[in-house]
């Protein structure tokens, strides 16, 4: 079995080293919420954890919680969801491993998702031992793939918004992707991770099209609790009963006192909050891909989601991976080189991610712009 590894973590450590030695980097390499956990869920954990909830939970997540993510669908999709059909994982990872072996076992072994695209996909369809089936997206498109692509897989996984390139499909794309997957007899994952960090109109979940798909979900972006390693997965009805074995022999249950605590993240206080984080995101988006174009990256699209921008650099004469190193050592700015997502044109894009404060996306615009004159 080969998986690849992912450069960004190799960029990472070479930041920390520089760090180490005594340099100031900015970091714009990872794809993490730099925003706090709110108070009022980081109280309720340590309610939970003082209360003694800390032995195992039922294997698909507590009542309290499935019955929050299914209002939750409610109210924001305008979506019925029932809770049997939930599952609160120890993150959304797991979740995805899951959902790919379940939809390949029913349909078939060949695994789509978009090149470039979020490069664990790829690696968990290699671990399970199934067919990867790349589908190549392009700039011209906003990195989305056109109807006449899907055809000749089973399975296949999207991510909308996207990482790395903050691509968000439409409520008509949605719909004519699941009208595809009818046709042409495929069954739909979709990993909604990044839901509700959007800059248009509000995100659209599959579900409101097809409740045929499984999708993904978690804490870790809009809510910005990453190290809580919280997610859930919605299965169609037949799969529930399958989904609790998964749950039950592979996780046992996700942190229990973390699902306590995770309750209060569905308390409009604290939904307001993560909102506020979106407005900022949007902030640095603005600026970033403004000055970004300034300095004479190609970016011919407009990334509504997520917060990444995949930016070309073919105009600087050199390739996404050395521009990287150099950006990191010469530049102090650590960015992730492409072909960490895919080899469909990647070594021609680093992926800037924009969570990180404006203060230090000004810095790291700054010290570009001086690195880039130089040489
Ligand atoms: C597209 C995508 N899906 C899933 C994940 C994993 O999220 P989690 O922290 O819930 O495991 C990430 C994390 O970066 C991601 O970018």
């Amino acid at each position: 079995m080969e998986l690849t590894s992912f450069i960004v973590m190799d960029v990472l450590e070479k930041a920390k080293e520089m760090e180490r030695a005594g340099e100031h980097v900015v970091h714009l390499e990872v794809g993490e919420p730099d925003f706090p956990l709110p108070a009022e869920v980081a109280e309720a954990a340590a309610r939970a954890v003082r209360s003694g909830q800390n032995k195992y939970s039922q294997s698909m997540g507590i009542p309290e919680l499935r019955e929050a993510i299914s209002q939750y669908y409610l109210s924001n999709y305008g979506v019925e969801v029932e809770p049997e059909r939930i599952f609160v994982t120890p993150g959304s990872s797991p979740a995805l491993l899951a959902a790919i072996k379940i939809f390949a076992d029913e349909k078939g072994e060949r695994v789509a998702y978009t090149d470039p695209g979020y490069p664990c996909y790829k690696n968990m369809v290699r671990f399970l031992g199934l067919k990867e089936v790349p589908v190549k997206v392009f700039e011209e498109n906003f990195f989305k793939p056109t109807p006449g692509e899907l055809k000749g897989f089973d399975v296949m996984v999207i991510n909308s918004p996207s990482n790395p390139t903050g691509a968000v499909y439409s409520p008509s794309e949605l719909e004519d992707l699941v009208k595809r997957a009818e046709d042409e007899n495929f069954l739909i994952i979709s990993d909604e991770i990044y839901h509700g960090i959007s800059y248009g109109d509000r995100d659209h979940t599959i579900l409101e099209f097809t409740d045929r798909a499984i999708v993904i979900n978690g804490f870790s972006k809009f809510f910005a609790a990453t190290g809580w390693r919280l997610g859930w997965i919605v299965v169609p009805r037949d799969k529930v009963r399958l989904m609790q074995c998964v749950a039950q022999n592979l996780f046992i249950c996700a942190p229990t006192p973390l699902q306590y605590g995770a309750l209060s993240f569905f308390e409009e206080a604290v939904v307001d909050k993560c909102r506020g984080y979106v407005r900022e995101y949007k902030k640095r988006r603005d600026y970033l891909l403004s000055e970004l174009k300034r300095l004479g990256f190609h970016i011919n699209y407009e990334p509504m989601g997520a917060f990444y921008i995949f930016a070309d650099i073919s105009g600087f004469g050199t390739d996404g991976f050395s521009f990287s190193m150099r950006a990191l050592s010469e530049a102090k700015v650590a960015i992730t080189p492409g072909v960490d997502f895919g080899s469909n044109m990647t070594q021609r894009y680093v992926r800037f991610s924009y969570a990180n404060s404006l203060e230090n996306i000004k810095t790291a615009v700054e010290r570009l712009s001086e690195w880039l004159k130089r040489s």
